[in-house]
């Protein structure tokens, strides 16, 4: 069985490399290159499998599972700059792809604590834009 669970969060970034001038960056990032920031509207999708647990009924308790992505995720991301203020994403590029793996190594383990397995960590940057990583 695979449960989801949906959160949103916003932050601010800007995808760049600093060895390249802002022209350049522009060129590869377009208007995401921004040197004074930007913000955008994510919405988070995790989704774990598992047994559904005959007592309860549930794979996993889904309190406890948004109890673990706003800590570990949530509260770290929203209303923060990716690029300067995140713990793990320190050094890395703020892009939906890197974020979206970062995710994926913060949530992996408590979710196997849980009883589960992280199955798909799926992030929308926009509604057009958004990619999924399934480890
Ligand atoms: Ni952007």
């Amino acid at each position: 069985m695979y449960l989801t669970r949906r959160e949103t969060f916003n932050a601010a970034h800007r995808l760049f490399r600093p060895e390249y001038t802002d022209e350049q960056n522009f060129e590869i990032f377009g208007k995401c290159s921004n040197p004074n920031w930007h913000g955008h509207n994510y919405t988070l999708y995790v989704t774990v499998k598992g047994d559904v647990n005959p007592k309860t009924g549930m794979v996993v308790n889904l309190k406890t599972l948004s109890k673990i992505i706003k800590e570990l995720v949530i509260e770290k991301v929203d209303h923060k700059n990716l690029n300067t203020e995140v713990d793990f994403m320190k050094g890395k590029m703020a892009s939906t792809e890197m974020i979206c793996l970062a995710i994926w190594d913060v949530l992996e383990r408590p979710i196997r604590e849980m009883g589960a397995q992280l199955h798909c960590v799926r992030l929308e940057e926009t509604e057009n834009n958004f990619v999924e990583f399934f480890g």
